[in-house]
């Protein structure tokens, strides 16, 4: 397993997808990103030496990714990485979100390459202010060094990735369960009550007493409604 490691970069998941023909698995770290991007074509802020930026190429094909499910694999091994670190009271958004204290402290990007995937993974450390319109960033507050969080982060998906033990732990974590949440669906603003995952981690919600599952590819949560 190797480790590059940089200063700057546009996005650590562009710089992955360099190499990935290249590394069985490898692991691309930087202190900085210019171009630091999210889902649905968000960016992610990534000022110098104040998170964790990594991408980790996995030797998981792209199919294979789908049926584990990759991402909310990666939010539990972040989690408990973070919690090997010591900080407590981490949870997670569906589907890519780890948050605390009701902030979002990391987001997880995964994408193919080949027939490799790519695991993004952004950690705010020390971040002490957001560009506007992050209202709901936050940091860790705690300088943990990037670099061996990664090595943690790694060895957790690796872990998980054998066990495939996350699942539970993914719906007990979640920060969104007995909230209604609002989220758009083909445009569409609707609201509903999520009452828990079923056995492929979709989101299920109720509202108007019928309950549907939500995919993350096709709905968007953009906001926590508190009950
Ligand atoms: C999201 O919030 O929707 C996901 C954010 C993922 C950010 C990480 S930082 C490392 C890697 N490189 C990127 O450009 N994105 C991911």
């Amino acid at each position: 397993m190797k480790y590059f490691s940089y200063d700057t970069v546009t996005s650590t998941n562009d710089a992955a997808k360099e190499i990935c023909g290249k590394y069985r698995r490898a692991a691309v770290l930087a202190r900085a990103q210019t171009k630091g991007r999210g889902r649905c074509g968000r960016s992610f802020y990534s000022p110098e030496g104040a998170g964790l930026y990594m991408s980790y190429i996995l030797d998981v094909t792209p199919d294979e990714a789908l049926k584990i499910p990759l991402t909310p694999l990666c939010a539990v091994a972040v989690c408990r990485a973070l919690e090997a670190f010591g900080v407590r009271g981490v949870g997670i958004k569906w589907v890519n979100d780890v948050y605390l204290r009701g902030k979002k402290v990391c987001g997880i990007l995964v994408e193919s390459c080949g027939d490799k995937v790519i695991c993004g993974i952004g950690v705010n450390l020390t971040t002490e202010s957001f560009p506007e319109g992050l209202g709901n960033a936050g940091s860790v507050s705690l300088a943990i060094p990037p670099k061996k969080l990664a090595k943690r982060i790694v060895r957790n998906i690796d872990r998980a990735l054998k066990r495939r033990d996350f699942k539970e732990e993914y719906v007990s974590r979640s920060v969104l369960t007995g909230k209604t949440v609002e989220f758009s669906e083909n445009g569409v603003m609707k609201k509903a009550l999520v009452t828990g995952f079923d056995g492929d981690l979709r989101l299920l919600v109720s509202s108007e007493g019928k309950t549907r599952a939500l995919s993350s590819g096709e709905v968007h949560i953009t906001e926590i409604i508190q009950n």
